[in-house]
C-alpha cells in the first residue's frame, strides 16, 4: 500500500507490515520461543508504545552511555561523513523517533546534496508522526517512510540516487554472528555502487560499565525487560505476572555480549490464551529476552569486509566507548 499525502509536505508512506502481520509474527516467536527447552523471546517485541517510551528513558540514564557516545561522534563527524558520501538520500534503519537523524540531515543539507529521507521501522505510528515533523522542518525534503522488518523487507527500501544507509544505536548487536552475516550480505546485495552504509556499534570495554548500562539503579531497564511480558499478555491473551520475574543481566565473556533475561521467582504456570499454550516455569528458570553484542573496531571491519564491503573509515573516541563505521559496496562508484 502506498499513501501519497498532499504535495507541500512530499510525504510517502509504504506499509509492508500491518497490525495483523505483526501479531502473526509475535505468535510465531512466542510459540517457538516459549516452547523450547531453553526459553527465549526476541527483543523486537520490547518496542510497543510503552516500551519505546521506556527505551527513550534508558537513553537518558547516567549509566547508559551508548546513545550519548554515538551522538557525540555523529556531531563531531557528520560534516566529514556528508563530504565523503555526498549522499542525496538518508535511509535510516530502525528510525524510531528519528532523533539522531537530524545531525546527518543537517550535514547533508548544508552540503546541498540532500533530497530525500527514508525512515524505515516496524512501528507505523512512530514513523508517521516523526516523518511528518521532519518533512515540515526541511524544506523541499521528500520523506518516504517505509514500515517493514529488516529481516524481511530490506529489498523494499526505495533505491535510486546516492543513498546513505544508517543503522545506528548499536542495534546490530541484537543479532548473533550468523544473523549479522546474513543481514550484512543481504543489505550489501540491495546496495548500488554509490550507496554507503553507516553503522553504529557499541564497543567492548570494562565489564562493570557494560553491566551497569543494562542494570541501572533506577530499575528502568528492568521495567523495559518486563514490558515484553505485558506485550505478550495484551497481544496474545496471556497471563504472565511480570512482577514474578526478576530482571537478570549477564556478560558472556566468550561471545562478548550482554544477555538480558527474566528469571521466574517461583514455580508458576503461564497460559497464552490465543495460542492455547500452557508454559510451566520452575523457580529460577530463565527466559532470554535480548543479547547485545559488543565489538572491536577490527571485528566490525572484518564482518563488513567478509560481506563484500570496502571500508571508508571508522570513528571513535579514545578510549573507545562507541564506534561509527562507514563502508560502501566493493564495486566502483
Ligand atoms: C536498542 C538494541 C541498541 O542493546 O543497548 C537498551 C536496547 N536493551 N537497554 C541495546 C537496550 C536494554 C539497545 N539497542
Amino acid at each position: 500500500m502506498t499513501v501519497a499525502f498532499f504535495q507541500p509536505l512530499a510525504l510517502t508512506l509504504d506499509v509492508h507490515l500491518d497490525a495483523a502481520d505483526l501479531r502473526a509474527a509475535l505468535a510465531r516467536d512466542v510459540r517457538s520461543g516459549l516452547g523450547a527447552t531453553r526459553r527465549s523471546l526476541p527483543p523486537t517485541w520490547f518496542y510497543d508504545e510503552h516500551g519505546s517510551k521506556l527505551f527513550e528513558e534508558i537513553t537518558r540514564l547516567p549509566e547508559y552511555y551508548p546513545t550519548r557516545a554515538e551522538r557525540v561522534l555523529l556531531e563531531r563527524h557528520a560534516g566529514e561523513l556528508a563530504a565523503l558520501t555526498r549522499s542525496d538520500t538518508l535511509v535510516e534503519l530502525g528510525a524510531g523517533a528519528c532523533e539522531k537523524t537530524r545531525v546527518l540531515l543537517d550535514a547533508l543539507s548544508a552540503l546541498g546534496t540532500l533530497r530525500r529521507y527514508v525512515p524505515f521501522d516496524v512501528s507505523a505510528d512512530f514513523l508517521e508522526a516523526s516523518a511528518t515533523a521532519l518533512g515540515r522542518q526541511y524544506e523541499g525534503l521528500h520523506v518516504h517512510a517505509v514500515v517493514g522488518d529488516f529481516h524481511r523487507h530490506l529489498g523494499k527500501i526505495p533505491g535510486g540516487g546516492r543513498r546513505l544507509i544508517a543503522f545506528l544505536g548499536g542495534t546490530i548487536g541484537n543479532l548473533v554472528p550468523s544473523q549479522r552475516r546474513r543481514f550484512f550480505s543481504e543489505l550489501r546485495g540491495t546496495m548500488a555502487p554509490c550507496d554507503h552504509l553507516l553503522l553504529g556499534s557499541d564497543l567492548v570495554k570494562d565489564v562493570a560499565r557494560i553491566l551497569a548500562a543494562y542494570d541501572d539503579s533506577k530499575g528502568v531497564t528492568g521495567r523495559f525487560n518486563r514490558n515484553l511480558l505485558h506485550v505478550v499478555n495484551r497481544e496474545l491473551d496471556a497471563d504472565f505476572v511480570p512482577e514474578h520475574f526478576a530482571h537478570v543481566v549477564r556478560w558472556d565473556p566468550l561471545e562478548q555480549w550482554i544477555e538480558m533475561r527474566l528469571r521466574s521467582d517461583r514455580d508458576q504456570v503461564v497460559h497464552v490464551g490465543a495460542l492455547e499454550l500452557t508454559v510451566p516455569f520452575s523457580q529460577d528458570e530463565e527466559l532470554l529476552t535480548e543479547i547485545s553484542a559488543k565489538f572491536t573496531p577490527r571485528g566490525v571491519a572484518s564482518e563488513l569486509t567478509r560481506a563484500g564491503f570496502v571500508l571508508d573509515g571508522q570513528w571513535g573516541e579514545d578510549p573507545g566507548d562507541f564506534l561509527l563505521t562507514l563502508a560502501h559496496p566493493a564495486s566502483r562508484c
